[in-house]
C-alpha cells in the first residue's frame, strides 16, 4: 500500500463477536486522516448494538451523518455504504481505494469471499480488491476453527488476502480489554503502513523484558 495515496480505506464491519476491534480500528484511521468508506452487514448492526454504545441507522445516509456528527473532529471522512448499494464506488474495479479491512469478519463472510459469492457490497468489494491486487485484510474471529475454515483461510492466503484472525498478545501485559482491542488495531495498522502509538514495538522501551 502506497502510505501517500489519498485514496480510501474499505472497512467492513460483519456480524462476528469483537465489534469494538472495528470501531477502534475506525477511530486511529480517522485520527490518521484517512478516509474511510464504511460498511455493516445486518448482522453487524445487531452485535456493534450488543457489544458498543453504536445504534447504527440501516439508511448509509442517515449513518453517515450521525458518524460524521460522532467524529466531528475529522468531518466527512467517514462515507457509510448500505450492503445492498450496488451504485457504490467500491462495487467495481473503477472505484479506487487503497485497501480493504474486513474487521470483524464472520466465517460466513470469510466462506463467501473465498468462493467469490459476491451477493453484497462487503462480498463484492473484497471480490474486486481481491481481482485488483489491492491489500485485502480478513480479521476472523472464531473458535475453534472447523477445516471448512481453515481451508477457506488458506484459500484466501494463496488468493493475496492477509488473514489475522483476532488473537490478542498478551506479552505486552494488558491491563484493560481496551489494550487487548489495541493491540489487534496495531497489527492491522502495521499491515497497512500506517504510524500508530497504540503500543511499544519489540525490543523499544515500554516492552516488558523478553
Ligand atoms: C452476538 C453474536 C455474535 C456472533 N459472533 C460470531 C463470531 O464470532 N464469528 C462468526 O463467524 N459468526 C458470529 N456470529 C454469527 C454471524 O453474525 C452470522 O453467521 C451472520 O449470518 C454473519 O453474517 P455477515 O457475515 O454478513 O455479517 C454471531 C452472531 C451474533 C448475534
Amino acid at each position: 500500500m502506497n502510505k501517500a495515496d489519498p485514496a480510501p480505506l474499505i472497512l467492513a464491519m460483519t456480524g462476528a463477536s469483537g465489534s469494538a476491534y472495528g470501531v477502534r480500528l475506525l477511530e486511529c484511521l480517522l485520527e490518521q486522516g484517512k478516509t474511510v468508506y464504511l460498511v455493516v452487514s445486518d448482522a453487524a448492526h445487531l452485535v456493534l448494538a450488543m457489544e458498543t454504545d453504536w445504534c447504527l441507522p440501516k439508511r448509509a445516509g442517515e449513518a453517515t451523518r450521525l458518524l460524521n456528527e460522532r467524529y466531528a473532529d475529522f468531518p466527512g471522512q467517514v462515507q457509510v455504504f448500505a450492503p445492498q448499494q450496488w451504485m457504490a464506488p467500491i462495487a467495481s474495479g473503477s472505484g479506487r481505494w487503497q485497501a480493504m479491512i474486513v474487521c470483524p469478519c464472520t466465517t460466513g463472510t470469510l466462506a463467501a469471499i473465498a468462493s467469490g459469492h459476491s451477493d453484497h457490497l462487503i462480498d463484492r468489494a473484497a471480490d474486486v480488491s481481491l481481482k485488483e491486487k489491492r491489500l485485502l485484510i480478513l480479521v476472523v474471529r472464531e473458535t475453534p476453527f472447523s477445516l471448512i475454515h481453515i481451508e477457506n483461510m488458506r484459500t484466501l492466503t494463496l488468493a493475496g488476502a492477509v488473514v489475522m484472525p483476532a488473537n490478542p498478545g498478551f506479552y505486552h501485559q494488558p491491563q484493560s480489554v481496551s489494550e487487548l482491542v489495541d493491540f489487534m488495531v496495531a497489527r492491522i495498522l502495521d499491515q497497512l503502513h500506517i504510524d500508530h502509538h497504540l503500543l511499544a514495538r519489540w525490543g523499544e522501551p515500554g516492552r516488558p523484558p523478553s
